[in-house]
């Protein structure tokens, strides 16, 4: 079989360009850990506040685990619960979200944290708060005629 010189030079750069995007995509997820939200926990939205941790929604204080504080987060028509939090300046915070009605959103103003809660799906994502001050959570995720009044504040502070 006889190849164009052009078309080896395209077909060379073609191979090239799809490895290195598999290596940066290889990379990213098994690396640096980048993943879809955690789709293998599926919670029974309807009763997801008789099921732990979702019946205590807030900020605890753990021991013994690679964060510092979990902060469980139950959201719904239209409001976050907790609607706000104190978080210590500097900590490690597994926030833990999900939705007991339609899809919400989850994004912290100011941060790379942005998620979409689905019914039946529970969202985890570990993050440090470094910067003092207020934090707004905004929910994206069109959800009804209160929509845009959906908020909660984390105010991150001076630990005492
Ligand atoms: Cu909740 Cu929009």
């Amino acid at each position: 079989m006889h190849l164009h010189r052009y078309e080896k030079w395209w077909l060379t750069f073609g191979i090239s360009s799809l490895v290195v995007f598999l290596v940066i995509l290889g990379i990213s997820a098994f690396h640096q850990g980048h993943q879809p939200p955690s789709a293998n926990a599926i919670i029974n939205h309807e009763k997801v506040e008789q099921i732990a941790p979702f019946d205590k929604p807030g900020l605890k204080k753990v021991e013994g685990k690679d964060w510092d504080y979990e902060l469980v987060v139950l959201a719904s028509a239209f409001f976050y619960n907790p609607g706000e939090v104190e978080i210590p300046v500097g900590s490690k915070v597994k926030i833990i979200a999900t939705t007991k009605d339609v899809v919400h959103g989850f994004e912290v103003a100011g941060t790379n944290i942005n998620m979409m809660l689905v019914p039946g799906h529970v969202n985890e994502i570990v993050t440090t708060f470094d910067e003092p001050g207020e934090y707004l959570v905004v929910c994206n995720e069109y959800c009804g005629t209160g929509h845009h009044t959906m908020k909660s504040m984390f105010k991150v502070v001076e630990k005492e």
